[in-house]
C-alpha cells in the first residue's frame, strides 16, 4: 500500500502553525513533566483496568472503563482544560438581576422529572402552503411493494408529503425580522452579535480533551451518512472569487457592495486566530429557497433535495435519472470500480468541486447524493454501502437465479434502506438519546403506521438540533493498520474534498473509527473544525471557514426560532430572564450569554442546545433530545414502508422482519472490507489489544437471507 498521507510529525506542525496563534505549547509536550506523571499515571490505570476486567468483567461490559486522554490534542496539553476563553463579563447589562455571578463552576442543577412525555406537535402556521401552492399532481399506485425515488406515494393521502423538492417541515413558525426573509434581530431592535463573536465568546479552546469513556468514533460517519440520506439543501451559487473581494463590504457607495455581504459574518479586529490574516469577514451564501423552483412562498421556504425518509436515497438517489445513473442494469447491481483491487464507487465525471485543500483530486466519487466526497468518513460510508449493495445482489441473485435485474435491485435497495433503519433505531440513537428518551419519544418496539404523521425532516432538526452533534467530530481521524497500530492520521478539517485520500486506505480508515474513542460530549467543537475548515493552502489570504460560526448563521438564515421559544415548545419552563437559564446552564455561560445577548429571547438554538447540560446517559440536552426525538418519530410512525410495520404491499414477512433486526453495523462492516473480527455492539469502544476476546470472527455477522427465498 503506498502511504499517501502526511504523517503528522509529532503535532509539532499543528503547534508552529500560526493559524493557532499564540495559545499553542510550542515545547513538546513528552518532555513535560506532567506528561511523564499522565503517562504513568496512564499505565497504572490501564494495568488495573486490565486486572478489574479480567476479575470482574468477564461478560465484556465497559462501563468502568476509563481512557485517560492523550493523542487528540493538537492545542494544549491540559488534560481537562476549559474556559480559558477570552470572556467579556463587563456585563452593559440592563434590567436582569443576577446573583449567582460569583459562583464559578460549572455545576448545573437539574432535574429531569418533569419533561414531557409526548411528541411535539407542529405550532406553524405556514406549513401547508407549498402543498396548496406549488406541489405537482402525482397518481400514485397504492399497491406498489417498492418506495418510489423521490419519495412520493409514501403517504397514499398525501403524496407529496416526504418527497424530495418539497419544504421541510417547520415545528414553529419562521422568524424573520421583516415577517419573510430578512434575519431576526434581538428584542431591542439590535442585529443579532456575529455568529464569530458567538462562537469564539462561549466556545473558543474550550475543549476538553477526554475520550468517551464508552463509544468509538464511529458514531461521526454514522451521524453524518444518515444526515445524507434525509438532507440536502444546498447554498445560492456559489461565488469562487477571492475573499478580498469582500473588502467592497465597507464601501461607502452602497449600490457597489455585493450581495454575498449581506449576510456575511463579521470577525472582530481581535479575533483570536483570524486577526492575524487580515481577514475580517467570513463569506456567507444563504440557502437555496423554493423561489429557485418557481415557488414564491413566504415566508422563506427552504426545500429538501434528498428524500424525508430514511430509505437510503443517498446511496441510489432521490430521483428516478440519478439511480438509473448509478445502476449496471445486470443481476441487480450498481456501477463500480476497481481501484488498487478494491471494489469503489463510479467517477463522477462533472462534479464541481476538483481542487481540495491539498490539490486537486482525480477520484470524484459518485453516489446517490452530491455531498459524498465533503470529507474522507462520508466517503468512507458511501463506498462502505456501495459495496454491501453488491455483496447483497450477488447473495440475493444466487439465491433467486430466476429474478431479474429489476427485481434483485430493488429487493436489495429494500433491504439496504431497511439496515439503515434498523442501525439507526436499534443502535445508534439509544446512544445518542438515551433509553429514557427513546422511550418517552416513542422509538421502541413495533411501529404502527399512522398516515396522519407528515414524515418530512424538521428546518429545526436540519439547521439546528442534530447539527449540535458537530461536537463529537473529533479533531483528528486515524488510519489504523492490521496489526492495530496506529500507521497515520488526517485531520477532518484539513481534508475535506480529498476522496483520492481514501484509495488503499479504506480498511485503515474503518479500523481508524471502530478502534478510537470517541470525543467526549462537551459544549464546543474541536479546535480546528472550528477555526480551519476548507482553508486552502498557498492562497493568498485565509480562504477557510468556521463550521460553528455557520451553524449559527444558518439557523438565522434558515429562520429558526430562538433557543427560548424552543425551549418551551419541548415543554421546559420559558426563561424570563437569563438565570432562569439555570436549570439546563451552567452560571459561567449564563454570564458569557449576557454578554453577547441583549435578552434571554434573543439566544440563537443551537447556540443553547450547545450549552445545554445533557440528561444523565443521553448525549444531548432535552430541548435538543426533543426535536431530534420528535424527528426520529416521525421518520418512524409516518413512513409506510418501514421496516417493521406490517399489513402494507411493501411490508417485510415477520420472518424477514426477524432477520433483519438481528442485523448490526459489523455485519456491513464484515461484508465489505477485510477486517476480520468485529465486536457484537458496533458503536462501542473495544481495545483491540486488551478485549480482543469480545472480538468475534466475522462469520458470526451473518445476514440469514433464507427468509428471501422464493417459494415456487
Ligand atoms: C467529519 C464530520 C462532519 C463534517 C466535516 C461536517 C460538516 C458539515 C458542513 C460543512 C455542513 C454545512 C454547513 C452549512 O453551510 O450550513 C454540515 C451540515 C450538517 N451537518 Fe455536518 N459534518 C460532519 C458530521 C456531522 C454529524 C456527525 C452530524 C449529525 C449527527 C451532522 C449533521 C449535520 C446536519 C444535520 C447538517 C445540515 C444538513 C444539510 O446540510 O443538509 N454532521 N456539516
Ligand atoms: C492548564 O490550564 C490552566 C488554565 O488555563 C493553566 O493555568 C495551567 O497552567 C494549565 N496546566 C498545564 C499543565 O498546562
Ligand atoms: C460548585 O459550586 C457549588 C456552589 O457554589 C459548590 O457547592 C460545589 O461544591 C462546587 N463544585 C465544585 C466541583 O467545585
Ligand atoms: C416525484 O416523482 C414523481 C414521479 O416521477 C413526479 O411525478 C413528481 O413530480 C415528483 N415529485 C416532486 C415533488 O418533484
Ligand atoms: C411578506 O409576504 C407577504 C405575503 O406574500 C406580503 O404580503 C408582505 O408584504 C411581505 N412582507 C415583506 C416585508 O416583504
Ligand atoms: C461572483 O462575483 C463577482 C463579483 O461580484 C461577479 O462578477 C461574478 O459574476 C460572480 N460569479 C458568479 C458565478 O455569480
Ligand atoms: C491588512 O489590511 C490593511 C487594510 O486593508 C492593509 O493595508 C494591509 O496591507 C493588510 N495587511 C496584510 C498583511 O495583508
Ligand atoms: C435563486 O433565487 C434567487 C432569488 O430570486 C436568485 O437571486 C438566485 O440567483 C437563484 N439561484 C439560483 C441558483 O438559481
Ligand atoms: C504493523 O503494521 C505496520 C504496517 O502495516 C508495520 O509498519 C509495523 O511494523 C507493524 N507493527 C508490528 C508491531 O507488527
Ligand atoms: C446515571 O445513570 C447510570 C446508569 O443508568 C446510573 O448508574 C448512575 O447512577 C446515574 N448517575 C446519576 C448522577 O444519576
Amino acid at each position: 500500500m503506498v502511504n499517501i498521507f502526511k504523517k503528522v510529525d509529532n503535532s509539532s506542525q499543528l503547534e508552529t502553525d500560526p493559524l493557532l496563534g499564540s495559545k499553542a505549547e510550542i515545547q513538546p509536550f513528552w518532555k513535560k513533566s506532567w506528561f511523564i506523571i499522565c503517562m504513568v499515571i496512564l499505565i497504572v490505570v490501564v494495568f488495573s483496568t486490565i486486572i478489574l476486567y479480567v476479575f470482574y468483567h468477564k461478560n465484556g461490559s465497559l462501563n468502568d472503563i476509563h481512557h485517560v486522554e492523550s493523542k487528540e490534542n493538537a492545542f494544549t496539553f491540559n488534560a481537562t482544560t476549559s474556559s480559558d476563553n477570552p470572556v467579556n463579563v463587563e456585563s452593559n447589562e440592563n434590567v436582569v438581576t443576577y446573583n449567582g455571578a460569583t459562583s464559578s463552576n460549572n455545576s448545573v442543577n437539574v432535574e429531569y422529572k418533569s419533561y414531557p412525555t409526548s411528541r411535539v406537535s407542529s405550532i406553524a402556521t405556514t406549513n401547508g402552503d407549498y402543498f396548496k401552492q406549488c406541489a405537482p399532481a402525482v397518481t400514485c399506485n397504492p399497491d406498489d411493494i417498492y418506495r418510489t425515488y423521490n419519495g412520493s406515494c409514501n403517504n397514499l393521502q398525501n403524496p407529496n408529503w416526504g418527497a424530495a423538492l418539497t419544504p421541510f417541515y417547520r415545528l414553529m413558525n419562521a422568524e424573520f425580522d421583516d415577517g419573510n426573509n430578512t434575519f431576526r434581530v434581538q428584542l431591542d431592535g439590535k442585529p443579532l452579535p456575529s455568529a464569530r463573536q458567538v462562537g469564539v465568546t462561549l466556545f473558543y479552546m474550550r475543549d476538553i480533551r477526554n475520550y468517551d469513556h464508552a463509544n468509538n468514533e464511529l458514531l461521526v460517519p454514522w451521524g453524518q451518512f444518515l444526515t445524507h440520506d434525509i438532507s440536502y439543501y444546498p447554498d445560492d451559487i456559489r461565488n469562487d472569487s477571492t475573499p478580498a473581494h469582500l473588502d467592497h463590504c465597507f464601501e461607502k457607495d452602497k449600490t457597489k457592495i455585493p450581495i454575498e455581504c449581506e449576510t456575511a459574518i463579521l470577525i472582530a479586529a481581535d479575533d483570536p486566530v483570524y486577526s492575524q490574516y487580515n481577514v475580517s469577514l467570513f463569506k456567507f451564501v444563504r440557502s437555496t429557497t423554493s423561489v429557485n423552483f418557481s415557488c414564491p412562498l413566504t415566508p422563506r421556504t427552504i426545500l429538501n433535495r434528498n428524500t424525508q425518509y430514511i430509505d437510503a436515497s443517498h446511496v441510489y438517489g432521490s430521483n428516478k435519472k440519478t439511480a438509473d445513473g448509478l445502476r449496471t442494469f445486470a443481476n441487480g447491481k450498481l456501477r463500480s470500480r476497481i481501484l488498487e483491487d478494491e471494489e469503489y464507487c463510479p467517477q463522477n465525471a462533472d462534479s464541481e468541486f476538483k481542487d481540495g485543500p491539498l490539490g486537486k483530486s482525480d477520484v470524484q466519487f459518485a453516489a446517490g447524493d452530491v455531498n459524498v466526497n465533503q470529507n474522507l468518513a462520508i466517503a468512507l460510508f458511501q463506498n462502505l454501502f456501495l459495496r454491501y449493495h453488491n455483496h447483497l445482489a450477488d447473495e440475493i441473485q444466487t439465491l433467486n437465479p430466476s429474478w431479474s435485474d429489476e427485481r434483485v435491485y430493488q429487493e436489495t435497495r429494500r433491504i439496504v434502506g431497511a439496515i439503515i433503519q434498523v442501525i439507526t433505531y436499534e443502535h445508534f440513537l439509544p446512544i445518542l438519546l438515551g433509553d429514557e428518551y427513546m422511550k418517552e419519544y416513542g422509538l421502541t418496539g413495533q411501529t404502527t403506521y399512522d398516515p396522519s404523521i407528515n414524515s418530512a425532516l424538521a428546518q429545526e432538526m436540519t439547521s439546528g438540533a442534530f447539527r449540535a452533534v458537530h461536537n463529537i467530530i473529533p479533531a483528528k481521524f486515524n488510519l489504523i493498520s492490521a496489526n492495530y497500530s496506529i500507521i497515520d492520521e488526517v485531520e477532518p478539517s484539513r481534508v475535506l474534498l480529498q476522496p483520492d485520500l481514501l484509495i488503499g486506505n479504506f480498511d485503515n480508515m474503518l479500523r481508524g473509527f471502530l478502534d478510537t474513542p470517541g470525543r467526549a460530549v462537551q459544549p464546543s467543537y474541536n479546535n480546528l473544525i472550528t477555526n480551519v475548515v476548507f482553508k486552502i493552502p498557498n492562497l493568498d489570504g485565509y480562504s477557510g471557514f468556521d463550521l460553528m460560526s455557520y451553524d449559527i448563521q444558518r439557523g438565522r438564515d434558515n429562520g429558526l426560532p430562538p433557543y427560548n421559544k424552543m425551549r418551551q415548545l419541548c415543554g421546559l419552563k420559558k426563561a424570563n430572564t437569563f438565570k432562569d437559564l439555570s436549570d439546563l446552564i451552567s452560571s459561567e455561560d449564563i454570564e458569557t450569554l449576557k454578554s453577547l445577548y441583549s435578552t434571554v429571547h434573543d439566544i440563537d438554538y443551537i447556540v443553547g442546545a450547545l450549552l445545554e447540560k445533557p440528561r444523565n446517559g443521553s448525549m444531548v440536552g432535552p430541548s435538543t433530545a426533543c426535536v431530534i426525538g420528535d424527528s426520529f418519530y416521525r421518520f418512524k410512525v409516518g413512513d409506510r414502508f418501514f421496516y417493521d410495520i406490517l399489513g402494507q404491499p411493501g411490508s417485510f414477512t415477520p420472518e424477514q422482519i426477524k432477520s433483519l433486526k438481528k442485523i448490526t453495523l459489523s455485519h456491513i462492516m464484515c461484508a465489505s472490507s477485510n477486517l476480520g473480527h468485529m465486536q457484537k455492539e458496533t458503536f462501542r469502544y473495544v481495545d483491540p489489544k486488551i478485549m480482543s476476546s469480545i472480538m468475534y470472527s466475522c462469520e458470526s455477522y451473518k445476514l440469514d437471507l433464507s427468509p428471501w427465498k422464493e417459494v415456487q
